[in-house]
């Protein structure tokens, strides 16, 4: 039975700076499922972090605000609970992993005293057992020899070393959800590929639910089962992965796609999608993909098109669907 754990409900994440008023996030919507892993795609900037930021109400300060909109956890709106009933959430039944692991990890503390942290907070335990229990999770993360590792400072492990143990921090507590932003970025191919089999498993192991979130459809074709795609702070397709990676709707989606290679079948990476992101201040007024996509017509520079369903759980928003066009 497919059950509901995440639901994004018309998410308006602001930033206010000076007179402007920048639309990060503008009217997202979407659900994950109680152990499924979605991917959230799109170049830099289209806002795949303030999404992830906002669910956990952790949207960046000074001048982010969530301006309207609903982040139902399993059955609690997080956008009405206080801070301290956050704290009691986030680590717990949310973690989040990032990209540079040494940016989230305390350079003065051992592996094991970081993890004890954790767990003496949230799981209430006295340090013998959270020790015990450390050395079990950094185990269950691929250290051999999990004991040593314990008294290791970050520093002394190498990049893919540093994720492994914050991921056994962010599962300590048996998340429900966990949120990995672009988690494999900073890592060679073979670690990568290593990092994304071990997420793989955990996901297996201990019933959770992941929001993955990256700009490579590389990563999103070996770990996610759908994937919603982003562009200038909106959701402009979601499908499941291999009618998305087959078959894509969107000419965003689609130009994403011819960009990596393998997928496409081209060997060299190819710059297929000319021009940028706009910026929340410069999203043209009619489609925002408009002034880059191959297939815009004269409404698409007047109107801005809705995202509407298209059967088979894909939702996509573009102008051509309308009329039952189904060639991007
Ligand atoms: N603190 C901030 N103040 C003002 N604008 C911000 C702030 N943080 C992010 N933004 C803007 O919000 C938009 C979305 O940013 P976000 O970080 O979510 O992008 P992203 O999709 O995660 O990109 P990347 O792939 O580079 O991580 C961008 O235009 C960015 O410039
Ligand atoms: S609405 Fe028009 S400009 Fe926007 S993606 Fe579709 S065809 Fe391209
Ligand atoms: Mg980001």
């Amino acid at each position: 039975m497919v059950v509901n754990l995440l639901e994004v409900k018309n998410l308006k994440t602001y930033f206010f700076t000076g007179k402007k008023v920048l639309p990060a996030v503008d009217s997202v919507n979407f659900t994950i499922h109680k152990g499924e892993t979605v991917a959230l795609v799109g170049e830099s900037g289209c806002g795949k972090s303030i999404t992830s930021l906002s669910i956990i109400q952790l949207v960046p300060q000074p001048g982010g605000k969530i301006v309207e909109g609903e982040i139902i956890f399993d059955g609690v709106d997080l956008t009405k609970l206080s801070e301290k009933a956050l704290c009691q959430i986030r680590g717990k039944e949310i973690s989040m992993i990032f990209q540079e692991p040494m940016t989230s990890l305390n350079p003065v503390l051992t592996v094991g005293e970081q993890i004890i942290e954790v767990l003496v907070y949230h799981q209430k335990m006295d340090r013998k057992a959270a020790r015990k229990k450390a050395a079990e999770l950094l185990e269950l993360v691929g250290f051999p020899r999990a004991e040593s590792v314990l008294d290791e400072y970050p520093h002394r492990l190498s990049g893919g070393m540093r994720q492994r143990v914050m991921i056994a921090m962010a599962v300590s507590c048996q998340p429900k959800l966990l949120i990995a932003d672009e988690p494999t970025t900073a890592l060679d191919v073979t670690i990568q590929a290593q990092i994304l089999e071990l997420l793989k498993d955990l996901t297996k192991k201990l019933d959770m639910s992941i929001l993955l979130i990256t700009h490579d459809l590389g990563v999103v074709s070996e770990m996610a089962e759908r994937v919603i795609v982003m562009y200038a702070g909106q959701v402009v397709e979601e499908a499941p992965i291999e009618a998305l990676l087959n078959y894509p709707l969107h000419p965003y989606t689609d130009g994403l796609i011819q960009s990596v290679p393998g997928i496409s079948g081209h060997t060299e990476r190819l710059a297929s999608i000319p021009g940028n992101v706009p910026t929340p201040d410069r999203y043209p007024s009619g489609c925002r993909f408009a002034p880059r996509c191959k297939k815009a017509f004269d409404r698409c520079f007047k109107e801005a098109p809705e995202l509407t369903d298209h059967g088979d759980q894909r939702r996509v928003r573009c102008f051509l669907y309308e009329m039952g066009d189904d060639t991007p």
